[in-house]
C-alpha cells in the first residue's frame, strides 16, 4: 500500500514552508498575454503559461476582481491547519483553507519571522521544488515513458488497423491548447452542430478520462500531467450559485480556455480558463464524480508514467485531501454511501437517480482506495487513513449486502414483512414487496445477478445501471462471486445490453408514468434514448477493464467488435437510441471524443491486459474484518458481515 511511505516528509512543516513562499510571491503574477488569440505560442507566453485569470463577469456582484486566484503557486497560497473533526468520522482530519474565496490571501509579516537557521535550508530546498514543479506545469519536463523509471511498459508494437488510425486522428484533433500546451481534449468536434454546441465545446473531467488512459497508453504523458495539474487549480476557485458557494473540494464538470482581451485592449489577448462547477450547466447540479475521477486519474498516471513525485507534491495531496474532506464529512445520513441530488454524475439530468445512486458509490470505492495508496502517510494523515479505511469497510459491507440482486434476493423480498420495528429486522429499508417490478421478474437470469441503481428508506431503484456495476467489478467493491455474477448476466442478457451497440447505460427505460413522473418528461430522456436506456459506446472501455480483471477478455471483444463496425460508418456518436441500439440519438452528438477515445482505450487494453492493473483494485479481505459492529458488546446491534464475506467462500 501507500508507496508515499518512504519519502514522506513532515506535513506540517511543508506546509509552512509553502506559505512562506508564497508570501515572497505577493508581486503580481505573469499572465500568458499574445497578441493574437492565436499566436499565444510564442516561447515568452508559454514560459508563463502557469497562471489562471478567472473571468470578470460585469454586473455580478458576486464575482471577485479579476486576477485573485490567478497564479497558480498563488492558488495554493492559503493557510492549511490540522484539527480533529468533532462528532462522526472523528478520526478525519479536516483541513481549514482560509478566506479562499473571498479575497487574496496576504498575511502580514510571515516574511519578517526570523527563519531559523537550520531551516533556512529546507526553505531553499522547498522554494527550489516549487520552482521546479512551476517549470514542470509550464515546459511539460516529464516526457517520455522510456526515461522515467518504474513506469509501466505499455508501448503498442502492433500495426494499427485504418479504424485505429482515424480514431487517432479525431483524438488528437479533439485537444485543447492553453498557452500552448496541450490541457485536455474537447467533449465534441461535431461541425454539423456548430450553432448547438451548448457545452460540448469544453473539457469535461469526466470525458477526459479515456482520452488520458488512451494517451498515456500511447506513451503520451504531458497533456495528462497538465489536465491534473490545472483542473487541481480549478479546485480552488471561487464558485457561486446566487450567493451560495459550495464546498471548496469540489472540482469542476468542465473547463473552458477562453481568449479575452487583455486588460480591454483590442490588440492584445489572453487565455483563461473558465470552469463549469454547475453554475452554469443545465440544472445547476454539481459533478459528485469528476474529483472522484481527478484522484482515479491521478493515480493511473503514476503507475503508467512512474511519475510519482507528482502524487507527493503539497499541491496534489492538499488537492486528495479537500476532495476527500468534501466526501467524508459527516451529515444527518445513516448510510455510509454518499447522499447526492439528481444528475450528479455521468447521467448529468433528472432521471431519479438522487439518494444514493450505484454509479457515485463505486467511483466513491474506487477513488478511496486510490487515496489510500496515494497519500503520504505520517503523524498528520494517519487519522484520515483511518477514517477512510472505516468507510471503506462500511461501504463495501453497505453496498455488497443490501444493492446485491439475484434470484435467491429477488424470491427473499418477495416474501418480506413489512413495518419491522426493530435492530434485527430482516427488511431492514421496509420495502414493499409489491416494489418488485414485473420485467424483472422475467428478466433476472437462474446464473448471475447485479447491483440495483439506488436504495432509499422503502425504495430499491432495480434499473441495472452499467457504469456503476463495471465500476463495482473494476474497484473490488463487489466480492469476487458478484463481480463474475454481473459478467454472466452480461453474457446471459447480451441483447439487451450490448444489442447492437454496446452498451446500455441502464436498463430497461422509464416510460409512460413513470417516464412523466421521474424525468419530468423530459424530451431528450425519452425511452429507450440517451440517459434513458440509449446505449453508450464510451462505456466500452470501462466494460473492457471489468472484464480483464475477471479473466473474461472475451466479452469483451465481442463488444469491441460490435462497435468496432459501425463508430466509423456512424461518425462516432455520443449515443445511440431504441431498445438495441439500432438508431443513431435522436440529439446525438457526431465525433464524441470519449466515444473515440473509449473505443482505443478498450483496444489497447485489450491488447496490452496487464496495462488493466493501473485502474483495477484487488480485494482486500482485511477490510471486512474492521467492523466497527464486532467491537460492540451490544446484543442489539446485529451485523450480517461476517455472512457477506462468506457468501464469497460458498
Ligand atoms: C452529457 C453527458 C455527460 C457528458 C457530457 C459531455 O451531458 O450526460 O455525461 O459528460 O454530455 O460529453
Amino acid at each position: 500500500m501507500a508507496m508515499g511511505l518512504s519519502t514522506a516528509k513532515p506535513y506540517h512543516r511543508r506546509l509552512f514552508l509553502l506559505l512562506l513562499r508564497c508570501t515572497r510571491t505577493a508581486e503580481p503574477s505573469p499572465k500568458c498575454p499574445h497578441h493574437r488569440p492565436l499566436s499565444c505560442s510564442s516561447p515568452a507566453a508559454a514560459a508563463e503559461a502557469t497562471h489562471l485569470r478567472r473571468i470578470f463577469r460585469p454586473g455580478d456582484p458576486n464575482r471577485f476582481a479579476p486576477g485573485i486566484l490567478d497564479a497558480f503557486w498563488g492558488v495554493r497560497r492559503f493557510s492549511t491547519s490540522v484539527d480533529p473533526i468533532s462528532g462522526g468520522d472523528k478520526n478525519l482530519e479536516r483541513i481549514f483553507i482560509q478566506n479562499m474565496s473571498v479575497k487574496p490571501i496576504v498575511v502580514d509579516g510571515v516574511d519578517a519571522v526570523p527563519i531559523e537557521d537550520e531551516r533556512k535550508e529546507e526553505v531553499d530546498t522547498v522554494v527550489a521544488d516549487v520552482e521546479e514543479g512551476k517549470e514542470e506545469l509550464c515546459g511539460g519536463k516529464v516526457g517520455d515513458l522510456d526515461q522515467l523509471e518504474g513506469g509501466l511498459e505499455v508501448r503498442q508494437e502492433k500495426e494499427q488497423s485504418e479504424v485505429e488510425k482515424e480514431a487517432w486522428r479525431l483524438l488528437d484533433r479533439a485537444v485543447v491548447s492553453y498557452c500552448g500546451r496541450p490541457i485536455g481534449t474537447v467533449a465534441a468536434n461535431d461541425v454539423t452542430a456548430a450553432n448547438q454546441a451548448v457545452n460540448y465545446d469544453q473539457v469535461f473531467i469526466r470525458d477526459f478520462v479515456p482520452s488520458a488512459l488512451a494517451f498515456l497508453l500511447k506513451g503520451e504523458s504531458e497533456i495528462v500531467r497538465n489536465f491534473l495539474l490545472h483542473t487541481l487549480q480549478l479546485q480552488s476557485w471561487e464558485k457561486t450559485v446566487d450567493c451560495y458557494s459550495p464546498g471548496q473540494g469540489l472540482m469542476p464538470a468542465s473547463f473552458k480556455v477562453r481568449t479575452v482581451p487583455l486588460d480591454g485592449s483590442n490588440e492584445a489577448f489572453e487565455e483563461v480558463l473558465d470552469p463549469d462547477f454547475g453554475e452554469s450547466a443545465i440544472g445547476r447540479v454539481a459533478p459528485v464524480d469528476s474529483g472522484l475521477w481527478w484522484i482515479i486519474l491521478l493515480r493511473a498516471y503514476g503507475k503508467i508514467t512512474g511519475d510519482y513525485a507528482l502524487q507527493e507534491r503539497v499541491d496534489v495531496q492538499t488537492g486528495i485531501r479537500l476532495i476527500l474532506n468534501l466526501c467524508l464529512s459527516d451529515g444527518f445520513d445513516m448510510f455510509p454511501s454518499l447522499l447526492v441530488t439528481d444528475g450528479s454524475c455521468m447521467i448529468d439530468r433528472r432521471m431519479g437517480i438522487h439518494g444514493h445512486p450505484l454509479e457515485i458509490q463505486a467511483l466513491f470505492y474506487s477513488a478511496l482506495r486510490c487515496s489510500r495508496e496515494m497519500i503520504t502517510f505520517n503523524d498528520g494523515s494517519k487519522n484520515l487513513v483511518r477514517a477512510i479505511n472505516n468507510r471503506l469497510s462500511a461501504l463495501s459491507f453497505h453496498i455488497r449486502e443490501y444493492y446485491w440482486v439475484d434470484m435467491k434476493k429477488i424470491n427473499e423480498i418477495y416474501r418480506y414483512k413489512t413495518e419491522e420495528y426493530s435492530h434485527d429486522a430482516i427488511n431492514k429499508f421496509n420495502i414493499y414487496p409489491e416494489q418488485i417490478p414485473s420485467w424483472l421478474v422475467e428478466w433476472m437470469p437462474d446464473k448471475g445477478g447485479y447491483f440495483i441503481g439506488n436504495l432509499q428508506p422503502a425504495h430499491m431503484d432495480f434499473r441495472f445501471f452499467s457504469l456503476g456495476n463495471f465500476w463495482a467489478i473494476v474497484s473490488s467493491l463487489a466480492t469476487p462471486r458478484q463481480a463474475e455474477g454481473i459478467l454472466n448476466l452480461i453474457e446471459d442478457k447480451w441483447d439487451d445490453i450490448v444489442g447492437r451497440m454496446p452498451l446500455k447505460i441502464c436498463y430497461p427505460s422509464l416510460e409512460y408514468e413513470e417516464w412523466r413522473i421521474i424525468t419530468g418528461s423530459d424530451p431528450k430522456n425519452t425511452p429507450w434514448s440517451y440517459h434513458n436506456g440509449g446505449s453508450w459506446p464510451t462505456l466500452l472501455w470501462q466494460f473492457t477493464l471489468a472484464c480483464i480483471k475477471m479473466g473474461r477478455s472475451e466479452l469483451a471483444q465481442r463488444a469491441v467488435a460490435v462497435a468496432e463496425k459501425r463508430l466509423p460508418i456512424d461518425k462516432w456518436p455520443e449515443y445511440y437510441d431504441t431498445r438495441s441500439g439500432r438508431f443513431i440519438g435522436k440529439q446525438s452528438r457526431l465525433y464524441q471524443t470519449w466515444t473515440i477515445a473509449g473505443f482505443l482505450t478498450a483496444k489497447m487494453l485489450l491488447e496490452n491486459p496487464a496495462a488493466a492493473a493501473v485502474l483495477t483494485c484487488d480485494e482486500d479481505l482485511e477490510l471486512l474484518q474492521g467492523c466497527a459492529c464486532s467491537l460492540s458488546k451490544n446484543a442489539r446491534i446485529k451485523c450480517s458481515r461476517l455472512a457477506a464475506k462468506s457468501q464469497d467462500m460458498k
